[in-house]
């Protein structure tokens, strides 16, 4: 009985433990706003459709490693023409931007080897190729900062992400891409052509592989982190209780078995002696009698007096 509930116990917290990315951190939205910042900035009398790539040196020493860049189009043509290639994005027909603008900037963001750090993966996930983001802000003003993003919608054909130098899956195991949207939920999808993914909105993507055969990455700082190792400690407090539980279950019935077999032995014994003084009855003419084995005076009828 109480093996039953541990065993729910133990299944409830693995079906808890098993969501495949953590959920963002508000630092990554945070980022996204220091990255606005100094992608807006690399935009001096910008050109229109034009990329501008931030040279390391705009950005801040403690974001080496990561690469941004801003386009600056206008609304309408974005909807009517899109944008073939803007690095590892293509923008197709119909992308419309809400609320209207007359002129957006794309905010492109390559994490690098900041990925897992910002936007961390399950220990037995493992990313294959960079995070890269795209956001869409109001043109309107270049200096502004904390700038809320434009909601962004692909009508027609998908927003395509085509990765540069994707590392190569293990053998056996299956590449997917993994999206993450700006309220902090993610999913995965499949990738095709063997570098590209697939969004209908703006975000973050990567492409990921699950396996254990890979180190695990290193540990990063996420809200989520705390609930999953406890998870994990509670599945291993769980399986030892539920272990011991089952020794000591295990000791009473083998011990029961034991105390079974000799209550056995003792009734047979018993039988045995009851049968053994049951066979010396004796027939006396036609009354039995029971009759020792050695009795001095033979039973004997009373009306066989001698006269
Ligand atoms: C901008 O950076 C991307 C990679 O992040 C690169 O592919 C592209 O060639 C660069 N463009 C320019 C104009 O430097
Ligand atoms: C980088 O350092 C600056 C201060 O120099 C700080 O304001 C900013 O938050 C830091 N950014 C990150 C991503 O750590
Ligand atoms: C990424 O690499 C740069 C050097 O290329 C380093 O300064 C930075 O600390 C690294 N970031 C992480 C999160 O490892
Ligand atoms: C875009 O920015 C301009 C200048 O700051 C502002 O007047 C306008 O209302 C903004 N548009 C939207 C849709 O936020
Ligand atoms: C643009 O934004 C900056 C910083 O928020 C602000 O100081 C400035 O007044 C704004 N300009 C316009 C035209 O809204
Ligand atoms: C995006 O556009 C499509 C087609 O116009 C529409 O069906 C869908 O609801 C839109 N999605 C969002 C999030 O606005
Ligand atoms: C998850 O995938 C669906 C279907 O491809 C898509 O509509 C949705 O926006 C995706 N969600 C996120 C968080 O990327
Ligand atoms: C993704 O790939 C799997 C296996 O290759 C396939 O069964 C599934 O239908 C694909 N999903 C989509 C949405 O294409
Ligand atoms: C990681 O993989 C191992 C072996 O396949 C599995 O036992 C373990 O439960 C997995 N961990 C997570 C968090 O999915």
């Amino acid at each position: 009985m109480r093996l039953h509930l541990l065993l729910l116990l133990l299944l409830l917290l693995l079906c808890f433990s098993a969501p495949h990315v953590r959920a963002q951190s508000s630092q990554a939205r945070s980022l996204d706003a220091i990255l606005q910042e100094y992608a807006f900035k690399a935009l001096v009398k910008p050109k229109t459709g034009t990329i501008y790539n931030a040279t390391t040196t705009q950005l801040p020493s403690n974001l080496t490693g990561v690469k941004i860049a801003a386009l600056r189009l206008r609304s309408g043509s974005m909807r009517r023409r899109g944008f073939p290639s803007y690095n590892e994005f293509e923008i197709p027909k119909g992308v419309i931007a809400k609320p209207y603008v007359k002129r957006l900037v794309l905010v492109y963001q390559n994490l690098g080897n900041w990925s897992n750090s910002y936007y961390p993966l399950l220990p037995n996930y493992t990313y294959l190729a960079p995070v890269l983001g795209i956001l869409a802000y109001n043109a309107s003003n270049l200096s502004a900062t904390n700038l809320p993003t434009l909601d962004v919608n692909a009508s027609g054909d998908p927003i395509k992400v085509k990765f540069h130098h994707v590392k190569l899956p293990p053998l056996g195991a299956v590449a997917k891409c993994v999206c993450f949207d700006l309220q902090g939920s993610s999913n995965f999808t499949n990738v095709t052509g063997g570098n590209t993914c697939s969004s209908s909105s703006q975000g973050h993507f990567s492409i990921v592989v699950e396996s254990s055969a890979l180190p695990p990455p290193p540990p990063a700082v996420a809200p989520n982190e705390n609930k999953t190792s406890s998870n994990k400690a509670g599945v291993i407090v769980g399986s030892v209780l539920a272990g011991l539980v089952f020794l000591v279950l295990l000791s009473f019935l083998v011990l029961w078995l034991l105390k079974y077999k000799q209550n056995k032995k003792i009734q047979q014994m018993e039988r045995a002696a009851d049968a053994g003084e049951a066979l010396h009855m004796a027939s006396v003419g036609d009354i039995k009698a029971p009759a020792a084995t050695v009795t001095r005076t033979q039973p004997t009828l009373e009306h066989e007096y001698a006269p």
